[in-house]
């Protein structure tokens, strides 16, 4: 699977379904040696997510990106995931299967949480990175996240974290108008 070499064109993204997990579980214990989530965790994201719960119920939302091979066959090549409950969104997940990497599909997964999430009404977009996975922050400072945070020991083996933001909204101005409730 890991073996396809997709130009950006030809990669599709599509909402995450139970359905996927297998195969994204593979990934994730590949792309995540030191954390990956269970089984138990993709299941539990999705059934809080579009199309188990209906739009406004929704906090998640998670994609595939599929490559179409040459037989008309989708191979899931990249996943991402993520929460909203205003004002605040999170990416949960991103990742991109290694024979995919460098070739902007990891931009465009964040492209569409960052989408997703101004759509919502989110004011900022979080996000957790390792502090030893510098390819991961330079996409993230990239596109615009900034370090606010730094925990330590965050995970399971030891590993810190960084927390990094980017602001997507300005706050709505509490101008006279609309605090006097004014359309
Ligand atoms: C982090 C991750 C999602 C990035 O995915 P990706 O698809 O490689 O990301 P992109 O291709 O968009 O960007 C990576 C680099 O490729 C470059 N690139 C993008 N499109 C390109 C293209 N068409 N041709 C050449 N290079 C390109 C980008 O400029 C970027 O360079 P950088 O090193 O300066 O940032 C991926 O490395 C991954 O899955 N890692 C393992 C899991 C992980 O760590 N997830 C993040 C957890 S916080």
């Amino acid at each position: 699977m890991a073996a396809v070499a997709p130009t950006p064109g030809s990669i599709t993204l599509r909402s995450m379904t139970a359905a996927d997990v297998a195969v994204v579980l593979e990934l994730e214990r590949e792309l995540f040696p030191h954390d990956a989530w269970p089984e138990s965790f993709f299941y539990d994201e999705l059934a809080q997510a579009e199309p188990a719960l209906a739009a406004e119920r929704a906090t998640r939302r998670y994609w595939v990106a599929e490559a179409t091979q040459p037989q008309g066959r989708g191979v899931i090549v990249g996943y991402a995931g993520m929460m909203c409950v205003l004002p605040l969104a999170d990416v949960q997940t991103i990742a991109v299967a290694p024979a995919a990497q460098g070739r902007g599909l990891g931009t465009r997964l964040l492209a569409e949480i960052e989408a997703e999430a101004v759509r919502r009404g989110a004011e900022d977009l979080l996000l957790e990175v390792r502090e030893d996975n510098p390819a991961a922050q330079r996409l993230y400072l990239r596109v615009g996240f900034e370090q606010i945070h730094k925990r330590r020991a965050y995970y399971p083996d030891g590993g810190d974290a960084l927390i990094m933001r980017k602001h997507l909204a300005d706050p709505k101005p509490s101008t006279a108008a609309n605090l006097m409730g004014a359309p």
